[in-house]
């Protein structure tokens, strides 16, 4: 007898809570991220979304765990641009990130900016360029392994300066974030939904964005683009995925929760606290993701590959 595939009832979905992976440890920006979205779908979809941290790797365990789980509507990742660098990274991916999830929608871009602990010596953007070239054996980066938006922003940023710095990972920025308040780590690339409240209380020195736009929550922020380093650029993108062959049904009624989320008055309120938005409407869709996510890997991949940077 062959066993009849089986259906997951999508008129009625969802019947059950939902999971939204977050590929790193809680209290990181993509946590901050996916929990703010969480909240706003578990009113829209009248069932409890829970967020659950899988952390490691540079976002590839959690990934995988997402690209493994039941097609059924109830596991789901909410991930960043690690999603795109994780190909060029990873010569043994447990995971195709362009066929072994299906698109649900764009999120949000996030800026980044260079921090460093409250008494690191420089005073500003130049002088801390000039510090970093002069004392790179004496000097710790904090990241979230490879594969992760602070790797990414690192090996961009230490190309542009020909500085390799000594590089600490962490199963995100949360816990690294820990570190860097308490001294034990001297600078960091890391979003604004992360660093925005400890730049404002004075618990952490911030040096520069990474967009080439000033971010209007951090208006006393030069961009490294105008700072010495032309034509740096960087920023997070996050989007919401679940694994492939979920029904379309379910990929339909989860777009129309997210989208309706980033239209949600105090999850844009919070982004634009933390320094980001919501993405605008046209790109919130599952296509537009797809094409997306397919363009971001092309992009990354010779940038990547010219940097000889590889995970394994
Ligand atoms: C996090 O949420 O911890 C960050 O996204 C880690 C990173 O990608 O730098």
């Amino acid at each position: 007898i062959v066993a009849a595939p089986t259906v997951y009832a999508a008129d009625a979905y969802p019947t059950k809570p939902l999971t939204v992976i977050v590929p790193f440890a809680a209290g990181g920006p993509t946590d901050t991220v996916a929990r703010l979205v969480a909240q706003a779908m578990t009113a829209d979809l009248k069932q409890q979304v829970t967020v659950e941290n899988v952390g490691g790797a540079g976002g590839t365990l959690g990934a995988g765990r997402v690209a493994r789980a039941a097609p059924d509507g109830y596991t789901l990742l909410l991930h960043h641009i690690g999603q795109a660098t994780a190909p060029s990274l990873y010569r043994k991916l447990p995971y195709k990130a362009d066929e072994d999830f299906a698109s649900i929608g764009l999120i949000t871009d996030v800026p980044m900016t260079i921090v460093a602990r409250k008494d690191f010596p420089a005073k500003d953007v130049t002088e801390l360029l000039a510090y970093l070239k002069a004392n790179k054996d004496k000097v710790t980066y904090a990241n979230a392994g490879v594969g992760s938006a602070s790797h990414l922003c690192g090996m961009l940023f230490m190309s542009a300066l020909d500085t390799q710095l000594t590089t600490v990972p962490y199963k995100g920025t949360g816990p690294a974030m820990n570190d860097l308040l308490g001294g034990q780590v001297d600078i960091m690339c890391d979003q604004t939904t992360n660093t925005t409240s400890q730049i404002k209380s004075g618990a952490i020195k911030a040096y520069a964005v990474t967009t080439k736009t000033p971010v209007p929550s951090l208006p006393n922020l030069p961009t490294l683009d105008k700072s010495g380093l032309p034509g740096f650029e960087v920023a997070v993108w996050h989007a919401m995925y679940a694994p492939k062959g979920t029904p379309k049904p379910i990929i339909d009624r989860l777009a129309k929760s997210l989208q309706l989320a980033l239209t949600d008055a105090n999850v844009k309120q919070r982004f634009a606290d933390l320094g980001t938005e919501p993405v605008a409407a046209e790109r919130a869709t599952p296509d537009a993701l797809d094409k997306f996510v397919r363009a971001d890997i092309a992009k990354w991949s010779p940038v990547i590959k010219k940097a000889g940077v590889y995970a394994d």
